[in-house]
């Protein structure tokens, strides 16, 4: 499983970017994607709900978004068919979850399943699931982090392409801890985005190489 050659991906990459909530690690990559340096654009938001912050700022940012609720489908599997439907529609070079609190189905990853990346808040392989930050303060670890990685089938179980630590202080609640590992969160999607887009990436078993 690997990129196309860069040479055949024209630059800027287009981003296709799933939210469900604040949009913060959004913010970050429209951020970075407002200098051509960076090599990316932000070509589509889709989301899985209306009415959250992270499509404001799309919107606020002039990028297009659509939002399909699983409740207005007959199931999961037309869903997931009629999500990764509208993806394609932007012809994204990479696709990036952003704090997008669903899992993807085959429909999805049968599509963009070599360029569907996510970031979670923790050091994957631990404390994977819905509350990263929460299990690990529970759990008693003095540092955790983040993780982007390649979406697979698993639950936060596919290859990872970087990480980045945090401390844990003795006086930290999930909210605070959360909060912290997301100010290093949006750096590390917005520096690994931007590597992915620019140079390209191979995946090798569980091993990812930017170039
Ligand atoms: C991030 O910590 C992400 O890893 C987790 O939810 C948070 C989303 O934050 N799944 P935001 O919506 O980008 O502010």
């Amino acid at each position: 499983m690997s990129a196309p050659p860069i040479e055949e991906t024209a630059l800027p990459a287009r981003l296709a970017v799933l939210v469900s909530g604040a949009g913060t690690n959004l913010q970050a990559l429209l951020d970075a994607c407002a200098d051509p340096a960076y090599g990316a654009t932000v070509a589509v938001v889709g989301a899985d709900r209306d009415g959250i912050e992270a499509l404001v700022r799309a919107e606020r940012a002039g990028v297009p978004t659509f939002s399909l609720r699983v409740s207005d489908f007959p199931d999961r599997a037309a869903w997931d068919q009629a999500f990764a439907d509208e993806v394609a529609k932007y012809e994204p070079t990479l696709v990036v979850s952003a704090g997008f609190m669903k899992l993807a189905g085959a429909a999805f990853l049968d599509r963009f399943g070599d360029r569907y990346i996510n970031t979670h808040p923790a050091l994957l392989p631990s404390f994977p699931g819905m509350h990263g930050a929460r299990d690990a303060l529970d759990y008693g670890v003095k540092v955790t982090g983040c993780t982007v990685f390649i979406v697979d089938a698993g639950v936060d179980t596919g290859p990872i392409i970087g990480q980045a630590v945090v401390d844990v202080r003795d006086d930290d609640d999930e909210s605070s801890l959360h909060e912290r590992i997301k100010d290093v969160e949006r750096q590390l999607l917005v520096d690994v985005v931007g590597r992915m887009a620019r140079d390209g990436w191979q995946v090798s078993g569980r091993k990812v190489h930017l170039r």
